[in-house]
């Protein structure tokens, strides 16, 4: 059985990543330093697969534990999800941001190099576009005009990826641009844990649902789009784990770096997300019309064709499929 090292794999994709990977017959091995998740996870882990994943709890900056580590158990490859992603934070906290995301692919890399591990797949972001290109958004589009400091670290990072992959040629390395991840698995058990008011749009439905929040508010009403709001790709988180085993499956049969996006390939205004919701919970959701938050890409979405070409992946979810798994969790 193969091990996967899962850095962030008490995170939210990380965890649902972990129950895809023992689905799928590998081994994954947590590597987390439960910054922004839960240690309780794990056993909500081991209900969902039954089996009890090995779990580190470590700061991947931290070299000598990363080292002891990679000491301790063979890794076929890694899946890097460990990251901080809040964009308002990043704004506030610039210095952090960058020391954790980018300190922290650094040490791994390192790590791994020196282990003779060269295996690794990146969650990266589809905010690493540049807006204001044709849509859909294909892997060849400009990248790098990045709007905030969590994006741009997902940026360098990329780049590091992509000069590690031109000098040297033991690498194989891929990036998954993710969309917008929604839903949860279909247990209600492991799901994306929010400290306070949430960013996202889908945890700050739950929120508005289970009256923690009196109203959502909706950024913008009149964007050029369909209804006015913004669009977005929403993937189903269990159809975003899936893409990473289509991608570990193939990962041994080249070296050098590939891109894919993460998504649907279809675009989804918020209100269609509101009004799924209320369908399928049959929770009406109060919500008003604000100004538009600032940084804001008034529509995004990708194309999903290589992947399904190259990868033979592709998502079996649709939003109304991801709205009644979020059912289980309010
Ligand atoms: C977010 C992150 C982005 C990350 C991406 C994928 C921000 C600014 N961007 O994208 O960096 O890579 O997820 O995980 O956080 N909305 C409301 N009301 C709310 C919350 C959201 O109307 O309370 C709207 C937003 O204006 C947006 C849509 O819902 O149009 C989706 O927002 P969100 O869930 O925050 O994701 P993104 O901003 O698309």
């Amino acid at each position: 059985m193969k091990n996967v090292f899962i850095t962030g794999g008490a995170g939210y994709i990380g965890s649902h990543c972990v129950v895809s990977l023992v689905k799928n017959g590998y081994n994954p091995v947590i590597l987390d330093n439960f910054s922004n998740s839960r240690q309780t996870v794990l056993k909500k882990l081991k209900t969902i697969t039954n089996k009890k994943i090995i779990s580190y709890k470590v700061d991947l900056r931290d070299k000598s534990k990363l080292k002891s580590i990679f000491k301790k158990h063979k890794c076929y490859c890694v899946i890097h999800c460990a990251g901080f992603k809040a964009v308002s934070e990043s704004i506030r906290e610039t210095i952090p941001y960058f020391d954790n995301n980018i300190g922290s692919a650094l040490s791994l890399l390192e790590c791994m190099e020196e282990n003779n591990v060269f295996k690794i797949i990146f969650s990266s972001s589809c905010t690493v576009y540049n807006e204001n290109q044709s849509l859909p958004w294909k892997e060849t589009i400009k990248i790098g005009n990045t709007k905030n400091p969590y994006a741009t670290s997902k940026y360098i990072i990329e780049r590091m990826l992509m000069d590690l992959a031109k000098y040297n040629k033991n690498w194989s390395i891929r990036i998954a641009r993710y969309f917008n991840a929604i839903g949860n698995h279909s247990s209600g058990l492991i799901k994306e844990e929010t400290n306070g008011v949430p960013n996202f749009l889908v945890p700050y439905i739950v929120k508005v649902a289970k009256k923690e929040l009196p109203y959502l508010r909706v950024f913008g009403k009149n964007y050029r789009t369909k209804d006015g709001t913004c669009i977005r790709d929403f993937i189903h988180v269990m159809d975003l784990a899936d893409g990473h085993i289509a991608l570990l499956k193939k990962i041994n049969q080249k070296k050098g770096l590939k891109i894919y996006n993460f998504g649907t390939g279809k675009g989804t205004s918020v209100l269609e997300v509101i009004r799924a919701f209320e369908k399928q919970t049959g929770v009406p959701i109060s919500f008003r019309f604000s100004k538009k938050r600032k940084g804001d890409a008034a529509v995004s979405y990708c194309s999903a064709k290589k992947a399904l070409k190259e990868l033979k992946w592709e998502t079996k979810y649709n939003l109304n499929q991801a709205m009644m798994d979020v059912k289980k969790i309010i």
